[in-house]
């Protein structure tokens, strides 16, 4: 139930009070707290947004209240024109680096050696960001700084603070004069796809990486450019806090107790780390990390190993630059540079070019890397990319290998510039430009057919068991099929005159096809390939419409006003029903023996709108279908598998690694009762 506010009552805010005013703030933080540490908000993102309008009204009307805390300051606008100087009490250090379990090793020796009989490690993640350091004096967020030489930051207090989960005010009743804590500002990686996607549709220049995203975020004179691009935080040392033993007494005597109990106490949020009492333990987790690191939630670059025992910190002091009771493990590299041999061109299945790097392979943390997509024209222009460059190769987690730089300076003098093709590799038609995208839009182009045919009988298309890729090529080169909707009038007589085609196989895939002879709507929508239209909007549109005849009579205006169809997309689907051969193809399709199963309309209501859901385990109240279908019923989704997509994670009886990731990855697991009381 959402909390009836105290703002609420107060009504306008000409009839605000300062005290009304102070309670306001107290309570905006108190729900930032609940939303960002606990996961656990109790009012609605609109009331939530409402109460900050309210407090910046207040604000106008009476700018001498505002205080240096007040949550409207998370939101950016405040523009600084150059960096004040900050000097770091005490200065921020670096750490040694390990490069393999050997060096890992020496660093454990060199304790033992120092005397320490039974070292534990707090194992935490290296993150890819920017380290920072926060003042809070009397509780409340005075100067944000970055790191610098170490000794001497900047002040970027006005980005700072508008990073959602750092908060402006500690929680704590009665606050320190001064604490000081650091850790690092990151991206997540759904954040970061999230802003190229945006900058995708705006038409503007993708970003490269989350780490220099999040460091030139950091360095904007206008915090309103920091406030939009998701940054968040992550503490790792308490570097000062003048009265912290009186305070968190043997709190503050580990590392672990420091993470799990004297951050959150704080108000900030920890990330998930290892706490192991052999150093065997912390070379198991390195193999485990360094093979799962693409599950985590944002770029991490190894491990760092610190003495869980605070108290011995001191005993081990530090040389000039690092600590001796730390050092980083850091995963082998998956990014390096090798030669761009050539460009070659894809055409995917509505047309689309792409671009593809083929580089002279380079091994990338285990793995042989010899292509690289590139995206599209614009980001060969970014690149600057030239015939022959030595380029930068990143592989990050389970995506394809990315180009990320040109080496301009190694490049030959007479080298030239890529330029994208104009025709079709294909087919030698005219390309067309569409935003980012050059498209080839030649309805008879081979490649484009074949790569729409391989996509049509796929998983993710009707799924045609025993058609693969290959069979489809064949089919269509020796002119058996020219459509999808031919794949229904094969006959046994057209698979017999392939080469390695037997009685066998060919009986099997005709039972395959026969079996997809009764597709339902959504399932067809989503196999045609319409241009915006994935699994869920097919569904939606299958929803809303019913059956194909009544969504090709529907007009851009009666789409758009679908709820989750945007201009985009209705122009997409009106432009693909329009057109002559998609009707004709619709056609013979039925003609063929196919029926379309009409979609009944099984939404309830849109409490699961843009959710994702994935079910583990055995559930006891409902079948897998089942539970999926109140899912779908609700705007939500159902997936089989765990990512950082993933909202919620339900478990049921003996749930296995499903769970395991949802927990590394931060994802609310609930149990069934819990998803029962959601319908
Ligand atoms: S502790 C006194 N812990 O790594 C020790 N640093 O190579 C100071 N970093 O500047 C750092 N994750 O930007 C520490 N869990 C972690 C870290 C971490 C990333 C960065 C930090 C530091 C750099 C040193």
């Amino acid at each position: 139930m959402a909390k009836k506010t105290k703002a609420a009552k107060a009504k306008t805010a000409a009839d605000f009070t300062r005290k009304d005013y102070a309670a306001l703030v107290d309570e905006l933080h108190y729900h930032n707290k609940k939303y960002y540490l606990e996961d656990e908000p109790e009012i609605s993102d609109a009331d939530y947004d409402d109460q900050m309008r309210l407090l910046k009204e207040v604000e106008v009307l009476h700018p001498d209240w505002v205080q240096p805390d007040s949550p409207s300051l998370k939101v950016g606008g405040e523009v600084r024109e150059d960096f004040a100087e900050v000097k770091h009490d005490p200065p921020m250090m670096s750490l040694d680096n390990a490069m393999d379990i050997a060096e890992l090793r020496a660093f454990h020796d060199r304790l033992l050696k120092a005397g320490l009989k039974k070292p534990v490690y707090h194992v935490e993640p290296k993150f890819d960001g920017l380290a920072i350091d926060l003042v809070y004096e009397k509780g409340v967020l005075t100067v944000g700084s970055t790191r610098g030489d170490g000794e001497v930051g900047e002040d970027i207090t006005h980005n700072v603070r508008t990073v959602a989960n750092v908060p402006l005010r500690l929680m704590l009743d009665n606050p320190p004069e001064y604490l000081s804590i650091r850790g690092e500002v990151i991206i997540k990686l759904k954040d970061f796809e999230k802003l190229n996607k945006r900058q995708e549709k705006e038409g503007k220049k993708l970003f490269a990486n989350p780490r220099n995203t999040a460091a030139g975020a950091l360095r904007q004179q206008d915090s309103k450019e920091a406030k939009d691009k998701y940054l968040s935080f992550f503490p790792y040392t308490l570097a000062k806090i003048k009265d912290a033993k009186k305070r968190f007494d043997k709190d503050m005597r580990t590392q672990d107790a420091i993470w799990k109990k004297v951050f959150p106490a704080l108000g900030f949020k920890t990330s998930a780390y290892h706490l192991v009492t052999e150093i065997e333990g912390v070379e198991k987790y390195y193999e485990k990390m360094t093979a799962d690191r693409s599950s985590v939630e944002y770029d991490l670059d190894g491990l760092v190993i610190k003495l869980n025992d605070t108290t011995e910190w001191e005993n081990f002091g530090a040389t000039t630059k690092a600590p001796r009771w730390a050092i980083a493990l850091k995963f082998p590299a998956r990014s390096g540079i090798t030669k761009l041999e050539r460009v070659t061109y894809q055409v995917g299945r509505t047309g689309v070019i792409t671009p593809v790097a083929n580089l002279v392979p380079i091994n990338l943390g285990g793995v042989m890397v010899s292509r690289a997509s590139l995206h599209n024209a614009d980001e060969i222009e970014r690149l600057d990319l030239h015939e022959g460059d030595m380029v930068e190769v990143v592989r990050s987690g389970d995506v394809i290998p990315k180009v990320v730089a040109a080496k301009s300076d190694k490049r030959a003098k007479k080298a030239k510039p890529i330029k994208f093709i104009t025709a079709c590799p294909s087919c030698g038609k005219k390309l067309v430009r569409e935003d980012v995208f050059f498209r080839c839009v030649n309805p008879a182009c081979p490649e484009m057919n074949e790569a729409f045919l391989q996509f049509f009988v796929s998983k993710n298309g009707l799924d045609i068991e025993f058609l693969g890729a290959e069979w489809v090529a064949k089919l269509l080169k020796n002119k058996k099929i020219k459509d999808y909707a031919d794949l229904f009038a094969i006959t046994k007589e057209d698979l017999l005159e392939f080469e390695g085609m037997g009685e066998l196989l060919a009986n099997k895939i005709l039972k395959s096809i026969d079996a997809k002879r009764q597709v339902p709507f959504p399932k067809l929508l989503t196999a045609v390939g319409i241009p915006n239209v994935g699994e869920h909007i097919a569904s939606v549109l299958a929803e809303h419409f019913g059956s194909p005849e009544s969504l090709a009579a529907a007009s851009e205006a009666e789409l758009t006003a679908v709820h989750e169809i945007g201009p985009g997309t209705a122009a997409s689907v009106a432009e693909w029903f329009a057109d002559k051969t998609n009707q004709q193809r619709l056609k013979k399709l039925q003609a063929n023996g196919v029926v379309i199963l009409k979609a009944e309309n099984t939404r309830v209501s849109d409490d699961f709108d843009g959710k994702t859901f994935v079910f583990t385990g055995t559930l006891t109240k409902f079948t897998r279908e089942g539970a999926e279908a109140e899912v779908k019923a609700r705007g939500g989704r159902a997936a089989s598998s765990v990512s950082k997509k993933t909202d919620f994670v339900v478990v049921g009886a003996d749930a296995g690694s499903k769970a395991q990731k949802a927990k590394e990855l931060g994802v609310a697991i609930i149990s069934e009762a819990e998803f029962a009381k959601m319908l």
